[in-house]
């Protein structure tokens, strides 16, 4: 039984406020740049739908703009309006239908938005992207820096800005929980609006939402808040964070131990720790250097010392990895993201590889009820 096995952490479900999470296999927001205005359509739910089939836990959309000028690229889903809202409700009850909790990941992409998507170039947009039909549009950050030389520059927002960035989350919370999303998270890593509020790197405001470390977490402080204003008590709400930006003179796990501890006392529940972005030379990039578990140790420090959950991700592989950082009280939840790319059933396999299941009982039963006859033959005819 992949899902409710005592002996494994990983198997077991997990209580987060009023929500039971089937096991702890996560499968992180992953974008897929395949919307057209913003809106959900088939890819989308049969990408989603792969990893509720294959026994995940929890499947996060990726990446969703609150407000059509706040998409990454021309190709990011979108939540600004009730039409992208009801676009949703199909995945969400085929994820719910699986035995999967729907989670979405909600965001901004300030200094980064109207961007290539990452297959044509991971750039600013071109004349070439313009011709293929894509738009190009104003962006807002905390201060008018240009990410790097060539790419758009910001206008620096104002106190309207912030108020209607700060409404556009809470209204995309809210249309979320009338999807049927049972987690929000907030995204407040990798480059993006919120995230270059933090960094001293991109923020360089003498207001009150600039300076110190305070007045840089002001702003991502008021969106948890405003957030967790608009979904229920019994909902958890996560927020991914660069832990660190990786970067000379940025953002540091000190602060981002600091940032956990803030986040907690507005009702944030759990901390999903990844790291870096907020350069100009890929979506996540910092000078980390990157093996098995790359990311866990800030999962841990944060989780230990701001009391907090976290979420541990970054090339994590194998169900045995997953349950040692588990065990060792590095997490609370393992997040698989590019593994599952490959494998989109790999919670059920890795049960099956434990030999958790060998009847197939948590298969899809579609499924499930010819594997077992399948796999009986197949060991027979040794
Ligand atoms: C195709 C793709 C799209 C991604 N999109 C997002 C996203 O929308 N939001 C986000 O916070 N991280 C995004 N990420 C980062 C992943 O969530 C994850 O943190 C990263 O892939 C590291 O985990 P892994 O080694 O298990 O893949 C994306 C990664 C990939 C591969």
């Amino acid at each position: 039984m992949p899902r409710r096995s005592a002996d494994s952490r990983l198997f077991s479900p997990h209580r987060i406020r009023g929500l039971e999470l089937p096991n702890r296999v996560v499968v992180p927001p992953m974008a897929q740049y395949s919307a057209i205005d913003g809106i959900a359509n088939a890819h989308h739910l049969v990408h989603y739908g792969k990893f509720a089939m294959g026994g995940a836990g929890t499947v996060f959309l990726e990446a969703t703009g609150v407000t059509r000028a706040g998409r990454i690229t021309n190709g990011c889903l979108g939540l600004w309006s009730d039409a992208h809202r009801d676009a949703m409700r199909p995945i969400v009850d085929f994820l719910k239908a699986n035995g999967t909790i729907p989670a979405i990941q909600l965001g901004h992409g300030g200094r980064k938005a109207s961007m290539q998507r990452p297959w044509h170039g991971n750039g600013p947009l071109t004349d070439t992207d313009l011709a293929r039909g894509d738009e190009c549009w104003p962006i807002i950050a905390p201060s008018a820096l240009p990410l790097d030389d060539g790419w758009l520059e910001p206008r620096a927002m104002d106190a309207r800005d912030l108020q209607e960035t700060g409404d556009a989350f809470a209204d995309a919370a809210r249309r979320a929980v009338e999807a049927g999303f049972e987690i929000v998270e907030i995204h407040m890593a990798h480059g993006y609006l919120l995230q270059t509020f933090l960094s001293p790197l991109s923020n360089r405001r003498s207001d009150a939402y600039g300076g110190d470390r305070d007045g840089r977490m002001r702003f991502p402080l008021e969106v948890a808040a405003r957030v967790r204003a608009a979904i229920p008590d019994a909902m958890p709400l996560f927020v991914r964070i660069s832990s660190i930006d990786g970067i000379d003179g940025g953002w540091t796990l000190d602060d981002s131990v600091v940032l956990a501890r803030e986040l907690k006392a507005r009702g944030v529940d759990v901390i999903d720790c990844s790291s870096g972005g907020n350069s100009p030379k890929g979506a996540t990039n910092t000078n980390l250097r990157r093996g098995p578990g790359f990311q866990v140790p800030f999962a841990d420090r944060i989780r230990n010392e701001a009391d907090i959950q976290t979420m541990a991700v970054g090339l994590i592989r194998d169900a045995g990895h997953a349950e040692e950082i588990l065990r060792a009280g590095q997490a609370d939840l393992i997040a698989v993201g590019r593994q599952h790319l490959f494998d989109p059933f790999w919670t059920l396999h890795q049960a099956h590889d434990e030999d958790r299941d060998p009847d197939f009982t948590e298969w899809p039963q579609a499924y499930g009820w010819w594997l077992e006859k399948w796999d009986k033959g197949i060991k027979a005819s040794r």
